[in-house]
């Protein structure tokens, strides 16, 4: 039979994505304009900002994801967006562009759940050998600090989130208090980098060494993330000591490794709390998803191997690791057209009126 062809939109935070996705999981084109100039000096998504940036956008990048596909809109099957969560005004924008095409073409539209297209992104990147369900997916980037539980196409719970900061918003406030130069990297792979990179030859600047404290690990047993008394810890620190041009380069490194090693020991605790409160319902989980920008992290991918090596080290069934690729982890539209496929199939269709939801639960 013929493949189905999805048109998606994404536009629930600052970045808006269109997309082209067949039900094989050919990606046919992947557009992405990221607006993160616009909302640096207000140290957060300016709201309204946001909507303006996607009202100028979709239809630049709605065009190019088709011409990029070698299609006109007539050949597309379908029409996707995010309905939730998200920004109102933000997933307002994608879902009235989404709704709006699909009722003028006569064509369908599903509206998508985003942690969901998330969680169902490594079943199209690693479709040779799949994760099989129950799997759990982590997801640490910009926007998200999350544990899922996926256990079927349409069955996921949130295992467990962060009441305050992201991990990858305090990765960059952090390599930003210690004024790393960035480069092409971003703040949060410079500050990895910069943790990597090997000390300065001794007696330098011995005598300007302070010693750097341990770091908050947060909330021990609980399988909430927090990040914010990390945050402050550090910033507490480099205040006391003058700024970051007053800190010597060795206090400097110590200081962002303690911070890395704060961070993802988070990170390695709450995958083992969650691998163990699903021992404990009889849940059979195999795969763990590691995905989102903060992924990227060398440091973070060795931990989590290692943490898992251990834990297997009593039961009997080996859990393995997957990474979709970054580019696919980030918001983008492709998840959004991917996790819309086994609704398109069924003939699950919304309404052309429906309408967005910020606050939907898993
Ligand atoms: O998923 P993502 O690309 O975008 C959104 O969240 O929208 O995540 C970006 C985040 C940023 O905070 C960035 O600094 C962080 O991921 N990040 C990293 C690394 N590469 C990117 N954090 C730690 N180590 C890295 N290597
Ligand atoms: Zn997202």
């Amino acid at each position: 039979s013929r493949l189905f062809t999805v048109l998606a939109v994404e536009s629930s935070a600052d970045d808006t994505g269109a997309a082209v996705v067949t039900s094989s999981g050919n990606i046919l084109s992947n557009i992405v304009v990221k607006q993160h100039q616009i909302h640096e000096d207000f140290g957060g998504i300016h709201p309204y900002k946001a909507v303006q940036a996607h009202q100028r956008n979709l239809p630049g990048a709605v065009r190019k994801a088709l011409t990029d596909a070698g299609l006109t809109v007539t050949d597309v099957d379908g029409i996707a967006f995010t309905r939730g969560p998200g920004m109102p005004g933000c997933l307002g924008a994608g879902a009235t562009a989404a709704l709006t095409l699909a009722a003028a073409l006569n064509k369908p539209v599903v509206g998508v759940h985003h942690m969901q297209a998330h969680a169902l992104t490594a079943l199209l990147t690693s479709a040779e050998s799949p994760p099989e369900f129950p799997f759990l997916t982590l997801l640490v980037s910009g926007g998200h600090t999350l544990l899922l539980l996926a256990s079927s196409l349409t069955q996921f719970r949130i295992l467990a989130t962060t009441p305050d900061e992201s991990i990858g918003r305090v990765f960059d406030k952090v390599s930003r208090m210690l004024a790393l130069p960035w480069s092409s990297l971003g703040p949060g792979a410079a500050l990895e980098d910069f943790c990597r990179s090997s000390s300065e030859p001794s007696g330098d600047c011995d005598s300007s060494r302070h010693v750097v404290p341990v770091l908050p690990r947060t909330m021990p047993g609980a399988m909430a993330f927090s990040f914010s008394g990390l945050h402050s810890a550090v910033e507490r620190f480099v205040t006391a000591h003058g700024g970051a041009q007053a800190l010597d380069i060795t206090t400097k490194r110590e200081l962002a490794r303690e911070f890395q090693r704060a961070a993802v020991g988070q990170l390695e605790e709450k995958v083992g709390l969650a691998l163990h409160w699903c021992q404990m319902r009889g849940i059979d989980v195999r795969h763990i998803v590691v995905s989102g920008g903060v992924a990227s992290n060398a440091y973070l991918r060795d931990r989590c191997a290692l943490r898992l090596s251990a834990q297997e080290a009593s039961p009997h069934i080996p859990i393995s690791l997957v990474f979709p690729p970054p580019s696919l982890c980030t918001d983008n539209a492709v998840m959004i057209a991917w996790a819309s496929m086994h609704r398109f199939l069924a003939r699950d269709f919304d309404n052309y009126s429906t309408t967005i939801l910020p606050k939907w639960s898993i």
